[in-house]
């Protein structure tokens, strides 16, 4: 387990009583897991901000009976099978599918693909994911 340190921090009183009623909603059961996970967000963030290799998951939920545009969203993936980990397709009901698009890679190549993805027309929802390799995080 990495060495520990402690340190002290001044704050004002409303803003820390805010934030352990937010925590304790969150069901953290103590500051200093919830600050660990501020941190680590944090640091997440720089890596889709600077560039860096990143994972992460795209969404996007359309109606397959459209097959220009299933051709499309299938067309795309191949262009980027190098970007693509794996993907999960539901069967949401009779008309809408949701598509479950593993990333990883470079960060602006993941926020492209996702673009791309929700900007098909007809794609009813887009969402991308911003998660981490995990190797930079602590
Ligand atoms: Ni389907």
């Amino acid at each position: 387990m990495a060495e520990v340190t402690r340190f002290g921090v001044s704050i004002e009183k409303d803003l820390i009583d805010k934030f352990d009623k937010a925590i304790k909603k969150e069901n953290y059961s103590n500051r200093s897991e919830a600050i660990r996970d501020l941190i680590r967000e944090k640091f997440v963030k720089e890596e889709w901000t600077t560039g860096g290799d990143v994972a992460g998951t795209i969404t996007v939920i359309y109606d397959h009976h459209r097959r220009d545009l299933v051709n499309k969203l299938i067309d795309i993936q191949h262009d980027t099978h190098d970007l693509i980990v794996s993907g999960q397709h539901i069967h949401l009901d009779h008309h809408n599918c949701m598509e479950i698009i593993v990333v990883r890679g470079q960060a602006e190549k993941a926020k492209q693909l996702a673009d791309k993805l929700r900007s098909v027309k007809g794609v009813k929802f887009g969402q991308l994911s911003m998660a981490s390799t995990g190797k930079n995080l602590i």
